[in-house]
């Protein structure tokens, strides 16, 4: 097929991009480079073995976007595109809201005046809100905490909306967990903007010695050691769950299918800072701090619906995961290089 792959030059984009390359399809990547540099190109073209099609657009200009459609040829949409940060989408939500939806509302006119009926869309554990149970289910009730959270509540709405107008599409929302790690080589990796609020980044940027300690944000939850657990999945098999869900998507009843991605297993602060040490050889201090305003306790997925409907299972541990980012970060210590 030939994919539209918007935000394919970010972190989970650009391991996307590598897979579906790989499994014959055409990528056509649309990145504003807002949140990502050039220079990723660089690597995926090394890593497929060609140059990918890149457009350098901003999504939310309506009629840059619906020319790209018109001359694209598309037969589906990967949409990644978006800003991401949660503490920044508190500071600045009239800009999150106003990009975050402003692109997916260009990004679907686009895709109906071009008559393209599909869409995997990057929705986010976020949605399940502050008070749902674990593990967590595709039917539970939806909401959020901030901004950023809200956007993705709001753009699942309107992809639910839209397809009650328009049968004919088939759209998946994949639910995805914490992804971290990065590419088996090296060469693509995550690379925050700024400083990174996530705890992996964290992790190898201290162990590559730009950072001095890892902050622990609460340690009296309760969870066996008193650290908050998460479900974190390496971004390979992440990936591979996009391509099992473009897969299936043609054959799906419903317009609208949902999927977590996520291992189903929660791992807690202090399991992934021993894990990264070990797989780093180097030592991560850390020094208690309260709780994160926001934070739950407990998240991870109730993966099972992916596991049965898109033959989907995340395969790699903990392990991988911190080997390949410190992989990642060992060999490219300040991330990308500027272009
Ligand atoms: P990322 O920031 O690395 O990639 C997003 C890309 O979108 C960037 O390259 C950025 O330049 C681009 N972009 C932003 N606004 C744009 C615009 N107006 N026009 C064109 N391009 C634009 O983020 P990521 O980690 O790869 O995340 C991809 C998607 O997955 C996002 O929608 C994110 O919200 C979602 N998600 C990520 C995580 C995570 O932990 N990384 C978790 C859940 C969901
Ligand atoms: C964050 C986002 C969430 C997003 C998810 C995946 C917040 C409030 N939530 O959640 O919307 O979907 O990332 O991208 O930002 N930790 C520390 N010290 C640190 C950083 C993190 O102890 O310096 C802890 C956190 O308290 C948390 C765990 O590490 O318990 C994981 O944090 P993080 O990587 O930010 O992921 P989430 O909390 O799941």
């Amino acid at each position: 097929m030939r994919i539209l792959v918007t935000g394919g030059s970010g972190y989970i984009g650009s391991h996307t991009t590598v897979q579906l390359v790989a499994a014959g399809h055409e990528v056509v990547i649309a990145d504003d480079f807002s949140r990502s540099k050039r220079s990723v190109l660089g690597r995926l073209s090394e890593l497929c073995g060609a140059p990918v099609e890149c457009h350098a657009i901003d999504l939310t200009d309506r009629e840059a976007t619906r020319q790209l459609f018109e001359q694209g040829s598309f037969e589906a949409v990967m949409h990644f595109a978006g800003l991401k940060a949660v503490g920044e989408s508190v500071a600045m939500p009239l800009e999150y809201y106003a990009n975050n939806l402003g692109l997916t509302l260009s990004v679907l006119a686009a895709m109906r005046a071009a008559g393209v009926t599909r869409l995997v869309f990057s929705s986010s554990a976020t949605v399940y809100g502050e008070n749902a149970s674990v593990p967590m289910r595709e039917n539970m009730s939806t909401s959020a905490t901030n901004p950023y959270g809200w956007t993705k509540v709001m753009q699942e709405q309107v992809l639910r909306d839209l397809a009650l107008a328009a049968p004919d599409l088939r759209i998946a929302l994949l639910r995805y967990f914490n992804p971290v790690g990065a590419h088996p080589s090296g060469l693509i990796g995550e690379d925050p903007h700024g400083v990174p609020n996530n705890l992996m980044p964290l992790l190898a940027q201290i162990a590559v010695g730009q950072r001095d300690h890892l902050s622990l944000f609460g340690r009296d939850y309760p969870t066996p050691d008193g650290t908050a657990r998460r479900d974190y999945l390496h971004v390979e098999d992440l990936a591979a769950g996009h391509i099992a869900a473009l897969n299936v998507l043609g054959s799906r009843e419903e317009a609208v299918s949902v999927w977590n991605l996520g291992t189903g297993m929660p791992t807690s602060v202090l399991e992934l800072v021993a894990a990264f040490a070990e797989a780093s050889g180097r030592v991560i201090p850390t020094v208690d701090a309260p709780r994160r305003p926001g934070d739950i306790a407990d998240s991870y997925a109730d993966p099972s619906k992916a596991q049965t409907e898109l033959g989907w299972k995340a395969a790699r541990t903990i392990q991988d995961m911190c080997a390949d980012t410190w992989r990642w970060q060992s060999q490219n210590p300040t991330g990308y290089p500027d272009e």
